[in-house]
């Protein structure tokens, strides 16, 4: 297991201490909080773990049936207690880019329906500005093209920088789990997050965006020298 990967497990399992029983959890999405599906799987099956989880995207709902999890609608639950999921950048103001799954407007739900979001991550994805990943924009198919024109007028760049993203493995665009198109915009700096976010979100074709402005309460942040909690400040 190479360095990043042992950083994203011990940030999944360290997250995973946060669940207590009883609870109602939403299970993010990605390669990091896959460790903390896994640690929550053994939980359940060694010590009699019962929680009630949703998950944020289909590629979450098999991994959690693989591992024994209970799932549920996340109408069937009247809120949850704590969504656990990873992201993409993170800022020192907690503002989040997430989204590099494609499962952004699932996860942004969620976390709108959770009392505290936890999130998982390695060293790399701490940032002082957020924009270097490029920001995930979920577009209905119908309008992408008039879309990313409008999105292109908004940020004041070039259409060459709004890429629609593409499954590698079809070589067609990826469909995201509500059957959409992903646009990844190139902003390279992001200097007012909540202002471009609820620009973006007002276009009519513009189903959600990966900013997650005021949203995460915690980051469980695994480095070489071990965990740090980062608590969103007052
Ligand atoms: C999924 O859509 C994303 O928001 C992920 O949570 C994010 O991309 C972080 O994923 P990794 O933990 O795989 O880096």
């Amino acid at each position: 297991m190479d360095r990043t990967e042992e950083l994203k497990k011990m940030a999944g399992i360290h997250a995973a201490g946060y669940v207590k029983n009883g609870m109602k959890v939403g299970l993010g999405t990605g390669s990091t909080v896959k460790y903390t599906i896994l640690e929550l799987g053994r939980r359940i099956r060694e010590d009699g773990l019962k929680i009630s989880c949703v998950p944020t995207s289909i590629s979450t709902e098999e991994l959690s049936i693989e591992q024994g999890i209970s799932l549920h609608e996340l109408a069937s639950l009247e809120g949850l207690d704590l969504v656990i999921d990873g992201a993409d950048e993170f800022d020192e103001n907690l503002t989040l880019i997430k989204g590099g799954g494609g499962a952004l407007v699932r996860e942004k739900i969620i976390a709108q329906a959770s009392d505290k979001m936890i999130i998982v991550a390695d060293d790399s994805k701490k940032v002082s500005k957020l924009g270097k990943f490029p920001l995930p924009v979920e577009v209905i198919i119908f309008s992408w093209k008039e879309t990313r024109r409008k999105i292109s007028e908004i940020t004041n760049i070039d259409l060459s920088r709004i890429n629609r993203r593409m499954n590698h493995e079809t070589d067609e665009p990826m469909i995201t789990d509500n059957g959409n198109y992903i646009l990844d915009l190139s902003l390279e700096e992001i200097d007012e997050p909540l202002k471009l976010e609820s620009e973006l979100i007002q276009l009519a074709g513009v189903l959600d965006c990966g900013l997650f402005c005021g949203i995460a309460n915690t980051v469980v942040l695994a480095n070489p020298e071990g965990i740090e909690i980062i608590e969103k400040r007052a």
